[in-house]
This record gives C-alpha cells, structure tokens and sequence, in this order.
C-alpha cells in the first residue's frame, strides 16, 4: 500500500517518522526510486538506526532514502523540506503532535498516512475521530491490516 502511495507521485517527496529497521522504508524508497523522488525517514533508538542503514544499503536503496537519527520531536522540526506524503508510525500517544509538526512540512493536496489507528483504537480513535472533524482535511479510515488514516490536506 504505501509502495502504490508513493509510486503514484513523480518525483515523491516521503516523510516517516519511526523508520525503524527500514522495512517500511524500502517500500516508499523502492517507489519514490521509479521517479527519483526522496525518503526522509526519523529514528531515535541507536540499534534500529544501525539496523536501518544496514537494511537500506542491502536493498541498494540508500540513494532514495536517507535516515536522521534522534527524536522526532527534534529533528521533525528542523526540516526544511516541502513533502508529498507523511507516514506516521511511532508512539501512539505522541500521533497527535507528530500529526501537528508533519502538517507544517506538508503540502496542498498532500496526504499525511497514520498507521495502527484501528489496533490501537482504545488511543487512536480520537486521533481519527479529530482528523475527520477537520474542515481543513479530507480523512478516511482504511480497515487495511491494523488500520490506517488516510488525511489529505486540502485547506
Ligand atoms: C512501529 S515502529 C516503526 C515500524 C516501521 N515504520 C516499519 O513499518 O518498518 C516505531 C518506531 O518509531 C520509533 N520512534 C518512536 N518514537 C520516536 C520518536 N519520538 N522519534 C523518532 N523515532 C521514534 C521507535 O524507535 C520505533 O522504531
């Protein structure tokens, strides 16, 4: 699914925070690769970083993504980067304020994807139930694997 998100963009410009050991990465970065576009991915635990680089290199992929290490609460900010597409995948507790960073990163029309609202619903229900009161979004619940969160910024 995020490969099919990120493919559909020429020239994708994909934010993740919680990177992780890459997984999901190499599917956003063996997307945004068919258009020469960008991942930029935020881990803060030191062992998944080096697991991370390690994944992405074998994959060949690390032209296409790139891995900044710390807390996203840190790092988020300091971008300066415009993005197409934000997938949000850490603590669920913190969707709510990683969803207000992301958005100043993000453009018109871009989509901004949280995972597990559906798994985790007991936190992320109101995270959903926000996003879709939101005049601002367009936001739709997928029942895809744990749940996803579908907001396009639209305004
Ligand atoms: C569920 S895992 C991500 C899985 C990954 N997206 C995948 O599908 O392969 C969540 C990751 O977010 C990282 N994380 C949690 N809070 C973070 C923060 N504030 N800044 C950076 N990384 C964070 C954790 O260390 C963990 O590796």
């Amino acid at each position: 699914m995020l490969f099919t998100l990120a493919a559909a963009r020429q020239g994708c410009k994909v934010l993740e925070v919680g990177g992780s050991r890459g997984y999901s990465t190499i599917w956003l970065a063996s997307a945004v690769a068919l258009g020469v576009g960008r991942v930029v991915s935020l881990e803060n635990d030191p062992r998944k970083v080096s697991a991370w680089r390690a994944n992405v290199a074998e994959a060949d992929l690390d032209a296409y993504a790139e891995l900044i290490e710390g807390d996203a609460f840190t790092t988020l900010p300091a971008l300066g980067k415009c993005f197409d597409l934000c997938f949000i995948d850490a603590e669920k507790g913190d969707y709510e304020r990683l969803f207000a960073l992301a958005r100043e990163k993000i453009t018109l029309g871009s989509l901004i994807v949280a995972d597990n609202v559906l798994s985790h619903s007991d936190t992320l229900a109101a995270y959903s139930r926000a996003r879709q009161s939101d005049p601002t979004l367009v936001s739709v619940t997928v029942p895809l694997d744990r749940g996803l969160e579908f907001s396009t910024i639209i305004g």
